[in-house]
């Protein structure tokens, strides 16, 4: 199995997506992890049928109990959809390169503390870029800032406004981001096969 958890703190259409996607991927499961009790992303997790927990700061910060849990499910691939909160430091140790999260914008510009949601279509807007897009990276201790694996633009019309580009931009991640990560979890499962095929050779 290729076990993936999915970090979300609000509305979840990338999670949803995401799950979606994998539906007829039998070797693939999802786990969602939020900080948001309210969250409407677990909603759409329990609808899809996939298990969800709730966490608090102290969990994440203070305490191992998340780490223990993703390390207990054996988890491959994390995944962060709308995730509100810093990775802390000692997730990047344990899942080296396996962190990963999307951006509503053609990072390194748009990015760090603040600029997330609204805020970063409102930013591209008074700037009068012509271009916007979406960032797939890495995830390291700050915000915003890991190794980018991957970019997508579009063009800014003139008449675009910050929820008109907003919009544009969920319908870009919503179709890029399974894709970067069934790219992903091919490798993953390519690795996993080569293992078990050393093992049993020795
Ligand atoms: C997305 O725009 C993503 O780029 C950002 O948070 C938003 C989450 O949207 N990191 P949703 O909750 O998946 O609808």
């Amino acid at each position: 199995m290729i076990q993936i958890a999915i970090f979300a703190s609000g509305n979840g259409s990338n999670a949803a997506k995401i799950i979606e996607h994998f539906k007829l991927q039998k070797d693939v499961s999802f786990v969602v992890l939020s900080n948001n009790a309210n969250a409407f992303v677990i909603e759409r997790a329990k609808r899809l049928g996939v298990e969800v927990a709730v966490f608090e700061k102290n969990d994440l910060y203070k305490t191992k109990s998340v780490l223990r849990f993703l390390e207990c499910k054996e988890i491959d691939l994390i995944v962060l959809a709308g995730f509100m909160w810093l990775i802390p430091s000692n997730f990047v140790t344990a899942f080296p390169n396996k962190i990963i999260n999307i951006h509503p914008a053609l990072l390194p510009k748009y990015g760090g503390k603040g600029m997330y949601g609204e805020n970063v279509h409102q930013a591209v807007i008074k700037n009068k870029e012509t271009q916007s897009g979406i960032t797939i990276h890495l995830v390291n201790e700050k915000y915003d800032d890991g190794q980018i694996i991957f970019q997508e633009k579009i063009e800014i019309e003139p008449k675009d406004t910050a929820e008109i580009l907003a919009h544009k931009i969920h319908t870009l991640e919503h179709l890029y981001y399974p894709l970067i990560i069934e790219e992903l979890i091919d490798e993953i499962r390519q690795k996993k096969e080569q293992k078990k095929e050393e093992e049993e050779e020795q």
